[in-house]
């Protein structure tokens, strides 16, 4: 039997942590409507404690967001936890998103409190939340850096007051995979009772580790995976919608797990969350990058007109991309990807064959970067 893994998004929340994000009510109802269509679990929608438009731009997503839970975050503090059950009063199913700091670092330099009054902090805090909903998150903050003894000790805390979900970030992109996996594993062993929640991750990607974490942290028992669209968030990032929902769809059997996510419009979302946060995404970037699924080595062209999965491990089609493979002609291409352009394009072969255009080709190929139609047109024309 194959276990759910949620997946929460928190696109309009960290991910509008991004240096220079700012997200209208608009785009934030866009988004939100997107991946509740995609049949996202838990859509975190902002910040209410911030200002009174983004207690308005949450309360706007709760109105329209029809299937998935829609979540607020507050810091473990009365007036947080209050503006975020305003902003959730018209939501289908509401939750509100505790945390507070729990790595000695943090307590000492940030929020200058010892452990024991966190503890009642955090009791407080998961209390009034469920006097407005049933459905309570937790997070210990900077959970992989903090003792596993105070995390541990946090956790109970949080369950016996009500929390449902138990939240444990790498907040700032610090810990190895195998940390993460022995974090969930120490945390189930300690707090028998966490079996009655939800264990969910949270990666920054700091380190670059953010979705290794997150398998990582599946692997050790995690059902429930924080992500944004494009990994774009504080500083360097979060672990990434898309390449959850891929790494989940291909190696959830040998995992033991599955998502509800719909794939198919993974590329789209993408899009309209890169025009809408103004952040480009990367060529290289996994699944959703520009040059995902553009081959442009000889040996790879070869393969992967032979047979796609030679060089592909998604469909392009399955994830909503319009152009799919693409066979990108340049100094490192050769006969077999060359030849596939020319009969896609449709011009006569010229008098001195297809190997004297292919020579024709390569001499320019050195000059340019890419080789595009235009330009095998003129080398066509030449030899005609
Ligand atoms: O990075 C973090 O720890 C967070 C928490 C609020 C989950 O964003």
């Amino acid at each position: 039997m194959s276990d759910k893994v949620h997946i929460f998004d928190t696109t309009l929340r960290d991910g509008e942590q991004t240096a220079g994000v700012c997200f209208s009510e608009r785009d934030k109802i866009d988004i939100a409507t997107r991946l509740d269509a995609l049949r996202v679990d838990v859509i975190e929608a902002g910040f209410p404690a911030a200002s009174a438009a983004e207690v308005r731009s949450v309360a706007a997503v709760a109105r329209s967001v029809r299937d998935a839970t829609v979540c607020a975050l507050a810091r473990a503090v009365a007036t947080d936890i209050d503006a975020a059950a305003e902003a959730l009063r018209d939501a289908r199913r509401p939750r509100i998103h505790v945390f507070v700091n729990a790595s000695d670092v943090q307590l000492a330099q940030q929020l200058g409190k010892e452990r024991d009054e966190v503890l009642g902090i955090a009791e407080y805090a998961v209390r009034r939340a469920r006097n407005f909903t049933d459905d309570v998150e937790f997070s210990p903050m900077d959970a992989t850096r903090a003792d596993p003894k105070f995390v541990a000790q946090i956790v109970r805390v949080a369950l016996a007051a009500g929390a449902r979900t138990i939240n444990l970030p790498d907040t700032v992109g610090f810990a190895l995979p195998s940390r993460c996996a022995e974090l969930f594993a120490q945390v189930q062993r300690d707090v028998p009772e966490v079996e009655e929640a939800v264990l969910s991750f949270h990666g920054q990607d700091d380190l670059g580790f953010a979705t290794a974490n997150a398998i990582a942290a599946v692997s050790a028992g995690a059902r429930q995976l924080e992500v944004v669209v494009n990994g774009i968030g504080e500083r360097a990032g979060n672990t990434a919608f898309e390449e959850v929902v891929m790494a989940l769809g291909i190696h959830g059997d040998s995992l033991g797990v599955h998502t509800d996510v719909d794939p198919s419009g993974i590329v789209p979302l993408s899009r309209l969350v890169e025009e809408r946060s103004g952040v480009s995404v990367p060529p290289n970037k996994a699944v959703v990058g520009g040059n995902a699924f553009r081959h442009a080595s000889g040996i790879h062209q070869d393969g992967v007109l032979k047979f796609r999965e030679n060089y592909e491990v998604i469909d392009p089609a399955a994830i909503g991309h319009a152009r799919g493979s693409e066979i990108v002609l340049g100094k490192l291409s050769g006969r077999a990807g060359f030849a596939a352009r020319v009969r896609a394009l449709g011009v006569s072969v010229p008098t001195d064959g297809l190997e004297g255009a292919f020579e024709r080709f390569q001499a320019l190929a050195n000059e340019k970067r890419v080789v595009d139609d235009d330009d095998l047109r003129e080398l066509f024309a030449v030899g005609a």
